[in-house]
């Protein structure tokens, strides 16, 4: 356990470090529960969402992407059920007056939302705690000029809600063939009680959607199918294998329009939690949205000649969970040369440094030059290439582990006479020597 929390410490200690995440408004003491992210983290996740994209969006026929709006109508979430029931259970400590979120101060289950929850007491100093009242998570915000209940709406607590109001539209438009699917990736906010474990639960974060429509009969096959990407997904990113789980959550756990539900859990530092879900959801959300907007959502087949209103499955992935995800499996200390190495084992494609290039002396202005001509050429095929030229190489070596970036490559003096570079291998350590004109296509080959 102790080795455990020390993880998430050496974590966050090299994410802020290193610049890829730091405390949301730091100057300004912070806000709870939000985060930034530096240039390495930015690049990161746009790598994650870029290869999330490619995947599911870009190399698919059947898939259609969105980008909608962050402030919806408000009548979206009274049909989707966010304005009734996205609530967890608050107390608050009668002697410290701190709020806890009731479950995660009790037997420490993970709350769903309308879960009314049982209380120990304040975790805090001991005092006794309430009884809890239910907490609605969405942000309230007011749209126009005029502050009143009628201007009220709300940042969206899911991307989903985007994707089904623009279900019409998109049938309009592209006159999609069952099955098909529509995919957002965007920002979701909750006002969390206790944002906790870095980025793990935080109030503003980032979602990858898919709704995923079907015909009911045969939702089991697409099941397995998306249950089978999931997993591919997490592996194809760098996510260890043996920390990612599935819980199947149970019958009585499911949400009434819910026949299936799996949890994809993943061995964070401080324990096994949810990283992504995979739902069957029915033909709930588009009866709700049809019968919330009076616009007609159902679906003609012409092959059938059927009319019916779509099933969907929704696959839905954290951006923020995945980055911790990534973090925590590609975390390593070895003992390379002298003393203790502390590396990023991040695949190549996901890491935001591809490759380093340096010249052996900064000194020596003809290596300098070299060194930058190779850097340009690279640059101009793969974009996430570094110039460094601080320190020793040995120096040089190791920032570049720190942040995963898997090709070092120096330019010395053999590099003016045959044009040939040394080209180190992060995991090994180990350097070979190659002409720096098959830099490009050997580096390329590696991160696609
Ligand atoms: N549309 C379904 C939906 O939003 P969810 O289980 O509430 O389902 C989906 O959220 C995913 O979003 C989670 O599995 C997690 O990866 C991420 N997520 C949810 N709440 C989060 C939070 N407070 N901070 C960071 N990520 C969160």
């Amino acid at each position: 356990m102790e080795k455990e929390l020390g993880l998430l410490d050496k974590i966050v200690s090299l994410s802020k470090r290193r610049g890829f995440i730091y405390q949301g408004s730091e100057i300004y003491g912070g806000l709870g529960g939000t985060w930034d992210y530096g240039p390495l983290g930015v690049t990161l996740k746009n790598n994650i969402k870029n290869f999330w994209w490619k995947k599911f969006v870009d190399d698919r026929e059947d898939m259609y992407g969105v980008d909608a709006a962050i402030i919806m109508n408000p009548a979206v979430w009274v049909s989707s059920g966010h304005v009734n029931t996205f609530t967890d259970p608050l107390v608050e400590c009668v002697k410290c007056k701190r709020r806890f979120r009731a479950d995660h101060i009790s037997d420490g289950k993970p709350a769903r939302p309308g879960d009314t929850g049982r209380s120990g007491g304040c975790p805090e100093c001991g005092g006794k705690v309430g009884d809890p009242r239910q907490f609605n998570m969405m942000f309230k915000t007011s749209v126009g000029p005029v502050d009143d209940t009628s201007s009220v709406s709300y940042l969206r607590p899911e991307t989903a809600g985007g994707i089904f109001t623009n279900f019409k539209n998109v049938v309009d438009t592209f006159h999609p063939k069952m099955p098909f699917g529509i995919a957002q990736i965007g920002k979701a906010f909750r006002n969390e009680i206790t944002p906790k474990d870095f980025i793990f639960r935080s109030r503003e974060f980032e979602q990858m959607e898919i709704e995923y429509f079907i015909k009911g009969e045969g939702w089991e096959a697409h099941f397995e199918d998306w249950r089978k990407s999931v997993l591919e997904f997490a592996d194809e990113i760098g996510l260890d294998k043996d920390k990612v789980s599935e819980l199947n959550v149970a019958k009585e756990d499911l949400a009434h329009y819910s026949k299936k539900t799996i949890d994809f859990e993943f061995e964070f530092p401080f324990g096994k939690k949810e990283l992504y879900g995979l739902a069957y959801r029915t033909d709930h959300d588009l009866k709700s949205h049809m019968n919330g907007s009076g616009t007609d959502l159902t679906y003609f087949e012409e092959s059938t000649g059927e009319r019916f209103l779509p099933h969907v499955i929704e696959p839905s992935l954290g951006v923020d969970r995945t980055v911790l995800a990534i973090l925590t499996s590609a975390y390593t200390e070895d003992t390379l040369g002298e003393g203790t190495r502390v590396f990023l084992k991040l695949k190549p494609k996901i890491a935001p440094v591809k490759a380093a290039v340096f010249p052996l002396m900064k000194n020596k202005p003809e290596l300098v030059d070299k060194a930058r001509e190779i850097y340009k050429s690279l640059k101009t095929k793969i974009p996430q290439v570094m110039f460094d030229d601080n320190g020793n190489v040995g120096k040089r070596y190791r920032r570049q582990d720190e942040i995963g970036t898997p090709f070092c490559i120096t330019v010395d003096f053999q590099t003016l006479e045959d044009n040939t570079v040394t080209l180190r291998d992060r995991d090994s350590g180990k350097q070979e020597r190659i002409l720096a004109t098959e830099l490009n296509d050997l580096i390329l080959n590696k991160i696609t």
